[in-house]
């Protein structure tokens, strides 16, 4: 279900600096501003450079802007003091980055495990097991991370995130490591997470990835240049190459 009523993520005018240990350093970010739904499917798309991991950073609290505020339901995540916003994303959020960031020497269902330890919370015995056989990995469960195919490892750093049910999911690049078969199972399941109501956001190079998404961010040269419903991989090609041509319009409000 999406709802354009209230935004579930929220970003005012943000802006990124590189911290090079000299003083201000090149503008990663430009006053980016976004309202993304609750619900649904949210694609970030641009050339290699764009700023679409650091955005990302900074919606999911990862990373303090310069300027600007970020709100994710309804909670001003960088007004919050380091424990407070620490426990408040552990719960909240799930992230998956493009590097992946498991832990080489646990196994596969240590890794997935993380979360409940670190948020100190239960989750049901078999969710674990429930959640690896989704993504085909049910016989990696006592496997280490450090012996996975970097598919491999992205398919565990989603379930990962998935593991304590977050209102919001962001991934970085989810479908680049993967081939067709493993990319499809991925957006599979990233489409039904989205349908079942959390929040995905992904940030991605793949045309066919954006185009299963509800709407579409296009961003260049530390921008937000766009934002639109969903749109056909074709358009959205096109788009990315004409900075500008992707309407503004039934993606949610912008502020
Ligand atoms: N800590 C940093 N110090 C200096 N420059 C940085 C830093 N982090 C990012 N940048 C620069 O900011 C710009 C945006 O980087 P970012 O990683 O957000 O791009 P991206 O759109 O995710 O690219 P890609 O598609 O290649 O992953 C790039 O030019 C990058 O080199
Ligand atoms: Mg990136």
């Amino acid at each position: 279900m999406v709802t354009d009523a209230v935004p579930m993520v929220r970003a005012q005018s943000v802006s990124r600096r590189a911290d090079n240990g000299r003083g201000p350093g090149l503008q990663i970010l430009r006053q980016c501003s976004l309202g993304i739904p609750a619900g649904g499917l949210t694609a970030i798309v641009g050339p290699s450079g764009a700023g679409k991991t650091s955005l990302l950073y900074c919606l999911s609290g990862l990373d303090r802007p310069d300027e600007g505020r970020v709100i994710v339901d309804g909670t001003d995540v960088y007004g919050l003091g380091r424990e407070r916003r620490a426990r408040f994303l552990r719960t909240r959020v799930g992230f998956v980055f493009q590097q992946y960031n498991l832990i080489p020497y646990l196994t596969v269902a240590e890794n997935v495990l993380l979360p409940e330890e670190l948020a100190g919370r239960r989750v049901p015995r078999d969710a674990v097991d429930r959640l690896l056989a989704r993504f085909g990995l049910a016989d990696k469960r006592s496997t280490p991370a450090s012996a996975l195919s970097g598919g491999e490892q992205q398919r565990v750093a989603l379930c990962r995130a998935m593991l304590l049910h977050p209102a919001v999911v962001f991934a970085d690049e989810p479908t680049g490591a993967l081939d067709t078969a493993n990319s499809r199972m991925v957006l599979g399941v990233l489409r039904d997470l989205a349908g079942s109501g959390t929040t995905v956001v992904v940030v991605t190079h793949d045309v066919d990835a954006a185009s299963l998404a509800d709407r579409v961010v296009f961003m260049r040269d530390g921008a937000i240049t766009g934002v639109s419903g969903p749109m056909k991989g074709a358009a959205i090609l096109a788009a990315m190459r004409t900075p500008g041509a992707a309407a503004t319009t039934g993606g949610g409000p912008s502020w």
